[in-house]
């Protein structure tokens, strides 16, 4: 198994995520059911089975995130065309450990807290412009 996640590991760094033809190969390679091999593919956050967009934005789905608003983030998102946008990976996540900032978002791994869908929007039409987010973490 630990062979196997080292394996699935250089797959994911090499590509970025994990093609569906690497999985076939170390499902014959380890000889694991290919089931066995997407089990474990899910499994861990570190894999991706689609490949990751230039940024990758994470929305806290966390009660406190919840209760000050983060659900119409994803809204927002997707009224941007960012959930079909191949330069943007969107991730929901459970809780960043940052609940004092709610709501929190995780923009190409930076923190920013205290969010807004309008300052949310202010910072994807950056992006898309110019790929950088010039807004400071918080
Ligand atoms: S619930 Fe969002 S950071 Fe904890």
């Amino acid at each position: 198994m630990r062979f196997l996640l080292n394996s699935l590991l250089e797959i994911q760094s090499k590509h970025g995520y994990l093609p569906k033809d690497e999985l076939e190969r170390i499902s014959k390679e380890f000889n694991v059911p290919i089931s066995r091999v997407y089990s474990i593919a899910t499994f861990y956050n570190a894999f991706s089975l689609k490949p990751v967009g230039k940024h990758i934005i994470h929305i806290c789905k966390g009660t406190a995130c919840v209760i000050k608003g983060s659900e119409v983030f994803e809204d927002a998102l997707e009224q941007m065309g960012v959930l079909d946008d191949e330069d943007f990976t969107y991730q929901p996540i459970r809780c960043f450990g940052a609940c004092s900032l709610a709501p929190v978002v995780v923009i190409d791994g930076k923190v920013y807290g205290k969010m807004t869908v309008n300052r949310l929007k202010r910072m994807i039409s950056k992006l898309t412009s110019d790929s950088v987010v010039s807004e400071d973490a918080q």
